[in-house]
């Protein structure tokens, strides 16, 4: 097989995955190859908008390490990984939606008891977290793993700031009997994200902001039902309909209640005013 062109390379390449170690290898490959060819045709790149390519890639990989997934953001500002979630979870009645993972959550979270405030001393605007976990029937679920992050009132998580800053506005608790959990913490901000990198130029080429919405991260595990990954927006931020990520979800928009100083929900006597969110989460059985 020699001398081929625009219009015969395709298959011949096609031809050369049809060996491959199994159905699925050759079912992906043989789409990458169809799929790059025809963009290829489609944008008739120049050789050197090509290099480009290539150069953004390399930078891409080059900007990864075990603190900052520079693919990931890649794949998220693209919608990608929202495609991926889309395919995976359906969803369906009694179950919360899920959104993307993002790359600030950390392994090992601490694990204060229910009620702990997990500000970590980080100034801002007091806020309660209440909530439940249930099977999609309604029916309380006690032990599951609750995981919640989120950034600060400045739109920065803990593992942005400098070393020594320690860890703040992350834990994992686990449901009470009756599948509930509830926690202090300060009311996180909108931020953007990382765009000091290939990410961020592309965006900036694109024409397009790098904010997400203001939003509290939540993981949720529970033997015998899918494990839930999703974030809770808060309602009324001007992000919500341009999310870098597009993440955004009806149903993860809730209003996050002001209260006057005075005594609050888990009895607790506040002596500023405070905001209070309660989202109530189903989980799908496996
Ligand atoms: C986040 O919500 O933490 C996030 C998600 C995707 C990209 C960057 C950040
Ligand atoms: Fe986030």
């Amino acid at each position: 097989m020699r001398n081929f062109d625009e219009n015969t390379i395709t298959q011949a390449v096609l031809e050369r995955v049809a060996e491959a170690r199994s159905p699925r290898i050759r079912q992906i490959s043989e789409a990458v190859v169809r799929h790059l060819h025809n963009l290829v045709r489609e944008i008739r790149p120049s050789q050197e908008e090509w290099g480009f390519a290539i150069d953004f890639l390399t930078r891409t990989g080059k900007m990864c390490d075990d603190k900052r997934q520079e693919f990931i953001l890649l794949s998220d500002t693209l919608g990608v990984s929202m495609l991926v979630d889309a395919i995976n979870h359906g969803g369906g009645e009694g179950v919360t939606e899920s959104t993307v993972l993002g790359p600030f959550y950390v392994e090992g979270p601490p694990e204060p008891p229910h009620g702990a405030d997990i500000a970590g001393g980080v100034d801002g605007e007091p806020l309660l977290v209440t909530g439940t976990v249930a099977t999609p029937d309604g029916e309380p679920l006690a032990g599951a793993i609750v995981d919640v992050w989120h950034s600060d009132d400045h739109g920065f998580y803990d593992v942005q700031k400098g070393a020594g800053e320690g860890t703040a506005m992350r834990a994992r608790f686990r449901s009470d009997a009756g599948g509930r959990f509830h926690f202090w913490t300060i009311k996180p901000a909108a931020y953007p994200i990382p765009d000091d990198g290939p990410v961020g130029d592309m965006l900036k080429a694109q024409g397009r902001h790098p904010w997400r919405p203001a939003h509290v991260h939540f993981m949720i595990e529970a033997p015998g039902y899918a494990k839930l990954v999703t974030h809770v927006f808060v309602a009324g931020d001007p992000y919500l309909d341009s999310d870098a990520v597009f993440g955004v979800k009806d149903q993860l928009i809730r209003e996050f209640v002001r209260h006057p100083a005075g005594q609050a929900p888990d009895g607790r006597q506040m002596d500023r005013p405070y905001e209070h969110l309660h989202y109530d989460f189903g989980l799908n059985r496996l």
